[in-house]
Order: C-alpha cells, then sequence, then structure tokens
C-alpha cells in the first residue's frame, strides 16, 4: 500500500464581489449584524451564465499547474458538490471532457454539502492506498447563490459561490495521515434544500429548492459535534492540544471555527480564515482556505493541518494532513 499527499492545490472564485452593503438594500440586514454574528464582509457570486463545472475547471487547472502535471496524468476525478450542473452526468464527468483526463479514468460526484471535501478526500486517499487510482483531482465546487432566496435574510447573508481543488498523489510518505466521516440523518429539518426528483416539477416554485435553515439549532450541534470531533482526531493519532499547526476549517461561521481552535489549543491566528472575504462556500470552503494559505505561504511542506467539516445530513468529518 502507498500513501497519499497533496502535491497541488487551486481555487476560483467568480468576479462579482457582494458586499453586507448591497444585501442591505435587498433584506432587512445590516453590515454590522453580519460581521457580528458570522464573521462575512462580503462573498462572490458567480454570473448568470457560469455553472457548477465553469468553477471546478479553473480551480482544476490551477491545481494541476501546481503539482506540475497535465490533465492527462489523473486518473480520478472526484467533485464535492450539492449544486452540480445537471442531475446527470456528473460535474466530475464533464470535467474529464473539458479539461482533457483520459477516457477511461474514474469520476463522479460526492454529496455530503459542506462536509463533500473532507469526505471526497477520504474517499480519494482509499482509492490511492489500495492501488485502485494514482492521480487524483478532488475538488469542492458550488454555485449556492442558484439556491438561495434572496429574500430570506437568514440564510442569504452566509453563502457564496466558488470552487476550490487538490491534486493527491501516491508517495511513499504519508501526507493524509488519517480521516474520519460520520452522519447522522435525524436532524435534516434543521438544514436542507427540500428540492429533487422525490418533489415533482410541479411543487418547483416559491421557496421549494432554496436553502431552508434553523440557524440557531444548527450553530449549536456544530459547535458541540465539532468539538468531539477534534478529540477524536487528536486521540486517533496520538496528540494533544497544541500539536497541530493548521486548523483549515469549513468556513461557515467565524464563532463556530474560534470555537473549534480553541478546542484545539490554537490561537486564532494558527486558524486559517477566509470566511469575511467568502462567506461560507459550501464544499468549497476548505480547498480555497487550504490555497489561500498554502499561495500566501503560511502553511509550508511538513506542516500538521486539521481539515474539518460539518453540514447538511448532518455529516461531519476530519482529515488530518502533514503537508
Ligand atoms: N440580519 C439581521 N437580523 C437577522 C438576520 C440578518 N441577516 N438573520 C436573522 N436575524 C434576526 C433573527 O430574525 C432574530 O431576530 P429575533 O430575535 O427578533 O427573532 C435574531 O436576528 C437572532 O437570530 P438567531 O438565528 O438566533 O441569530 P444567531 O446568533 O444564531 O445567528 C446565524 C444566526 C445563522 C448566523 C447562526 O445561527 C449560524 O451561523 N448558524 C450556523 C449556520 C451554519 O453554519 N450553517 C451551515 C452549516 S454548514
Amino acid at each position: 500500500m502507498s500513501h497519499s499527499r497533496i502535491s497541488g492545490t487551486g481555487g476560483y472564485l467568480p468576479e462579482r464581489v457582494v458586499t453586507n452593503a448591497e444585501l442591505e438594500t435587498l433584506v432587512e440586514t445590516s453590515d454590522r449584524w453580519i460581521v457580528e454574528r458570522t464573521g462575512i464582509a462580503q462573498r462572490h457570486v458567480a454570473a448568470p451564465d457560469q455553472i457548477c463545472s465553469d468553477l471546478a475547471e479553473a480551480a482544476a487547472l490551477e491545481a494541476l499547474a501546481n503539482a506540475g502535471i497535465g490533465a492527462d496524468a489523473i486518473d480520478l476525478v472526484l467533485v464535492a458538490t450539492s449544486t452540480p450542473d445537471h442531475v446527470f452526468p456528473s460535474t466530475a464527468c464533464r470535467l474529464i471532457e473539458r479539461l482533457g483526463i483520459a477516457s477511461g479514468a474514474i469520476a463522479f460526484d460526492l454529496g455530503a454539502a459542506c462536509s463533500g471535501f473532507v469526505y471526497g478526500l477520504d474517499v480519494a486517499d482509499r482509492f490511492i492506498r489500495t492501488g485502485g487510482a494514482r492521480r487524483a483531482l478532488v475538488i469542492g465546487a458550488e454555485v449556492f447563490s442558484r439556491i438561495l432566496d434572496w429574500s430570506d435574510r437568514s440564510t442569504c447573508v452566509l453563502f457564496g459561490d466558488g470552487a476550490g481543488a487538490v491534486v493527491l498523489e501516491a508517495g511513499e510518505a504519508p501526507g493524509i495521515l488519517s480521516t474520519h466521516l460520520h452522519a447522522d440523518g435525524r436532524q435534516t429539518p434543521l438544514l436542507n434544500v427540500p428540492w429533487g426528483v422525490a418533489q415533482g416539477y410541479e411543487s418547483l416554485q416559491g421557496s421549494h429548492g432554496k436553502v431552508s435553515m434553523r440557524g440557531n439549532e444548527v450553530f449549536r450541534v456544530a459547535v458541540r459535534t465539532l468539538g468531539a470531533l477534534v478529540d477524536e482526531t487528536l486521540e486517533a493519532n496520538g496528540l494533544a492540544r497544541g500539536d497541530v499547526d493548521w486548523l483549515v476549517p469549513h468556513q461557515a461561521n467565524i464563532r463556530i471555527m474560534t470555537a473549534t481552535a480553541r478546542k484545539l489549543g490554537l490561537s486564532t491566528d494558527r486558524m486559517v480564515s477566509t470566511v469575511a472575504e467568502q462567506g461560507n462556500t459550501s464544499a468549497a470552503s476548505i480547498p480555497l482556505a487550504l490555497h489561500t494559505a498554502v499561495s500566501d505561504g503560511r502553511i509550508q511542506r511538513g506542516d500538521l493541518l486539521l481539515l474539518e467539516a460539518f453540514g447538511a445530513g448532518f455529516t461531519w468529518g476530519s482529515a488530518l494532513i502533514r503537508y
């Protein structure tokens, strides 16, 4: 069995920036409320003609360039998304064509909402360790702006669009040290998008197809669950609080993120935060944050990273990585 390591990262954010001030013109809210409760100052929103695979392709191209390999070397493509181009084919299959990946590669989408990227890393790591793939593209890509009710102030201020990607390659030294994934479907009413084939086309109107969330309750479960996840990850790896170099959290809310950093024994300057500039980009938020901190030189080769996410389902998961 070989190991897997991250050899390149990439990210893409749509050009259009929507500030809190602009949202003040849409719903009854204020910059102050949004910043104080969430840490978000702005978010990027895709152009009307941009879809999930556009964002994913741009992030993937940058990850490939940073890994120094061509798309034809990729044998597994995994896209974590809740906002795919189509019901089918998968966005991952569309990327095979768009990136020029050799026909015969493995490609599929993965749905685990905001935890999708960590789920994707786990799956790709297992493919690589068992010899099923040698070079994987793991992408988180979302156009959440399409599934937001822009008249609902309790959700529309929180999310943004974007994509992040990593190239995961087989190697001798362990890069992905451990992953821990969980799910519990019992609290679906707290966070969902009530839209899908099950609903039938006639119900596709009004707030159907839009994010519905009881934010306050989600908040409490997220903080508690991520605290337990941190304990689980440290214990499984024989680590103590303060041993991790960087926390790269899902960017849902600065208050959830700092609670997790505290639990890890890390000061906030050891936590990568993009939430102010990007909002919550769901499955894209972790690879975007990782790419940001790798690009600006904060995260260095050899650093110990803890990635963690919590999302609809509920799903939650962590990945401990020697970068
Ligand atoms: N602007 C102004 N006021 C707002 C508002 C907005 N955008 N959104 C909600 N409010 C109001 C509410 O109506 C409520 O008013 P009331 O007291 O008169 O009823 C008040 O603010 C407090 O609402 P509450 O939901 O209790 O606030 P909160 O402190 O829990 O913050 C969230 C709301 C959504 C920011 C927070 O709960 C959160 O981040 N939850 C987790 C969300 C999340 O992570 N989801 C994705 C998981 S991946």
